[in-house]
Parts: C-alpha cells; sequence; structure tokens
C-alpha cells in the first residue's frame, strides 16, 4: 500500500507531490484516522538517541529541515515518523504566494533538486493557528523569514514580529539569512547587516525572556556560497551578539556536479548530493572557527547514515535531512538513526556526542 502511495506520488509534479504528502500526513495525524504506529513503521522504527543542544534533549540528533513543513501542518505525523526534531516554516509575517510556477525541479541522476519557492508561506496567523494544534512533544523549531516585499533594511521588524509570534511555542527559533529566492536576503550575512540585525534580535530576545520567563535559543542559518573568510567572520558575529547555534546550509547557487543534467540551469537553490561537499566544508570551518563555542547544525546532500557521520565528525552536534528524504521516502529517517545507533552500542559509549566527540580527535 504504502508502496504504491510512493509510486503515484513520484508520478506527480514534484511541487503536487509534494502538497498531497503534506496533505496525506495531515489525514494521517488527525486524532480520528489516527496512524501514529503506521507513521512510526513508514519511518523505520527510529530507535532513540538522545542528544543534549542548546540545553535541550533531542530525542535524536536527526532532524527535518525547514521548507518540507512551511506551514506547520503535520508536525504530529511528522514527529511519529521518528525524527530527532522538525523545523518549520519558513514562515512570513504575512501571506504571500512565493515565486510563479513551476519552481521546483528534480535532478534524479544527481539526487538533487533545485528549487525557488520564493517564502510560499500562509504567514504567521495561520502557522499559529496550525502549530496550536498539535501535541507539542518533541523538539518543534520555527525557521522565520521576512516578507518579500519588505526592504531589507527593514527586515528586522519582519523577524521581530515572527520571534514575537513562536516565542511560547517553539523550542527553539531560526532566522534563516541565506535563502537564495529572496532578493537581496543574503545580503544579511555581510558584517554590518548582519550586527545590526543580530543586534536588534537579542535586545528583542531580552525583552520577551523577561515577559516568558524562558529564554528561546536563536539558531541563525547561513548559506554554503560563503568564502573562508566570509564564514568565520559571520561566525564570529553570531557568537559576539549571544544568538546559540548556526544552522549551516541552505541550498547552493552553485551548480557543482549537474552541468548538463536536465533543469540543472534553472534558477534557484540546488540541494542534494551535490551539494554536500560545499556543506560539509562549510561545517569543518565553522568548527574550526567556533572551537566549541556554539553548537552546529549541519545540513546538505545528507542521504546516509555514513553521510551523516562525515557531518558529525567534521563538527555538527545535530543534522538534518529533507532532500534525501524526497528520494528515499521515510525509511531514510530509520535507516540513519539504526546505524548510528549501532555505532554507539558497539562502542564503550553511552551517548552519540561521545562517540563523536573520540573520532573528532
Ligand atoms: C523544496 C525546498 C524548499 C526549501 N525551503 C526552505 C525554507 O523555506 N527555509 C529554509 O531555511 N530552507 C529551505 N530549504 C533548504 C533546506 O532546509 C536544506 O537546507 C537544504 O535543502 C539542504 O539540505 P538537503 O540537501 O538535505 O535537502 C528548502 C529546500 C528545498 C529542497
Amino acid at each position: 500500500m504504502y508502496r504504491l502511495v510512493k509510486k503515484i506520488l513520484w508520478s506527480l509534479d514534484p511541487e503536487k507531490s509534494h502538497r498531497a504528502t503534506i496533505r496525506l500526513l495531515s489525514l494521517a495525524q488527525n486524532r480520528a484516522v489516527n496512524c501514529c504506529g503506521l507513521l512510526n513503521r513508514i519511518g523505520g522504527r527510529p530507535p532513540l538517541l538522545p542528544t543534549q543542544v542548546m540545553g535541550l534533549t533531542f530525542p535524536s540528533p536527526l532532524g527535518l529541515a525547514a521548507g518540507f513543513d512551511k506551514n506547520g501542518e503535520a508536525v504530529d505525523a511528522l514527529q511519529a515518523m521518528g525524527f530527532g526534531f522538525i523545523e518549520l516554516g519558513t514562515v512570513t509575517p504575512c501571506p504571500q504566494p512565493g515565486n510563479p510556477k513551476p519552481r521546483l525541479f528534480r535532478l534524479l541522476e544527481a539526487r538533487a533538486v533545485i528549487n525557488r519557492m520564493g517564502f510560499n508561506s500562509l504567514g504567521l496567523d495561520q502557522f499559529l493557528t496550525n502549530l496550536k494544534g498539535h501535541k507539542r512533544e518533541g523538539v518543534v523549531a520555527v525557521n522565520l523569514g521576512k516578507n518579500t516585499d519588505t526592504p531589507v533594511e527593514e527586515a528586522l521588524d519582519d523577524y521581530c514580529q515572527g520571534l514575537e509570534a513562536v516565542y511560547s511555542l517553539a523550542d527553539f527559533a531560526t532566522l534563516n539569512i541565506s535563502s537564495p529566492n529572496t532578493l537581496n536576503l543574503r545580503a544579511l550575512q555581510e558584517h554590518d547587516a548582519l550586527k545590526s540585525l543580530l543586534d536588534g534580535i537579542g535586545k528583542r530576545r531580552d525583552q520577551l525572556q523577561e515577559s516568558h520567563n524562558r529564554r528561546l535559543p536563536i539558531a541563525v542559518k547561513i548559506a554554503p556560497d560563503l568564502d573562508h573568510s566570509a564564514i568565520r567572520d559571520v561566525a564570529e558575529e553570531v557568537v559576539a551578539s549571544g544568538m546559540d547555534a548556526i544552522i549551516a546550509t541552505n541550498t547552493t547557487v552553485a551548480r557543482p556536479q549537474v552541468e548538463g543534467l536536465p533543469h540543472a540551469g534553472e534558477t534557484g537553490g540546488l540541494s542534494g548530493k551535490p551539494l554536500k561537499p560545499l556543506a560539509l566544508q562549510t561545517v569543518r570551518t565553522l568548527y574550526q572557527t567556533l572551537d566549541g563555542r556554539l553548537p552546529i547544525i549541519g545540513v546538505g546532500g545528507i542521504q546516509s547514515a555514513d553521510d551523516a557521520w562525515e557531518f558529525l565528525k567534521a563538527g555538527a552536534d545535530l543534522v538534518q535531512i529533507y532532500t534525501g528524504m524526497l528520494y528515499q521516502g521515510p525509511g531514510l529517517i530509520g535507516t540513519i538513526t539504526h546505524e548510528l545507533k549501532r555505532r554507539v552500542v558497539e562502542s564503550d559509549h553511552d551517548f552519540l556526542a561521545d562517540l563523536v566527540a573520540e573520532a573528532r580527535k
């Protein structure tokens, strides 16, 4: 039955297929139809691998990357499949349609995708309504963006609106300053713009911390297209501003290893297998720069347990997947976590983090 559903979904246009997947997941999590057991089986019955990062306990270090459930419609179903955490969004303050279709392309031979979705979002109000209905189990992050028609100089207002709205519902928030599909967004990674954005966010968080009696961790998501010195610069600024983690990376505007393939010339961000070397190098540079001062969440081209292990060894504390799941289905969650668990069980360590620390030496 599941194989048939997968075949039908794969035969559809990529965006229609994605929409249908979210609908199915949201139906499956509906209390009347409760399919949690089935979803967990589809996810490969992933084992627990408790991991402490940012003062939070993650059931496992494998998360779902932002962009899959932009509007928080399928949180319980995704959690039931066995992710250690789910990053929802990107959500923008006001609803917006995103770029014209088609805007999502499969590069089959490369196990990659190019997207130029452009922050299609139902907006914060609808997002909150969706999120309030979920069970509040596991770790849920919310990835925040700015509206297309908000000038980049006023981006702080949009991020603050997002932060305020999700403050009591999220376990951590992410500032997305690295999508290639929103004009000038990536300019927020440049030194002065980044400093003023993060200082502003830090001040707003201080106020929210007082009124909510809780400090919400904030991560900053960066691009894989920064050079060595820009990565170092961003890392230092994120530390100085008191933010809590860096997510590396978003999709790339480069076209490594895909030249000549159908759709390789489409404008947008490339994700999947060809992104891995760039994302991994970014994680390595961050790890050398940060030297343990901040945790790193590694993402980009992870499609196997070996890939996940490489990111952990390179300096990531947690990892995320997106495109790999499009190609391999949710069974990839179990494949990765079972293999990581096996490595822990066969070692002298009780926790994955200790095994990783030893492997990094
Ligand atoms: C269709 C699609 C939509 C995405 N949308 C977002 C988004 O809204 N916000 C974001 O921060 N990243 C977004 N991403 C990037 C992913 O979160 C991830 O960083 C990137 O795809 C690299 O991981 P992967 O190779 O495992 O897919 C999107 C990726 C894809 C493929």
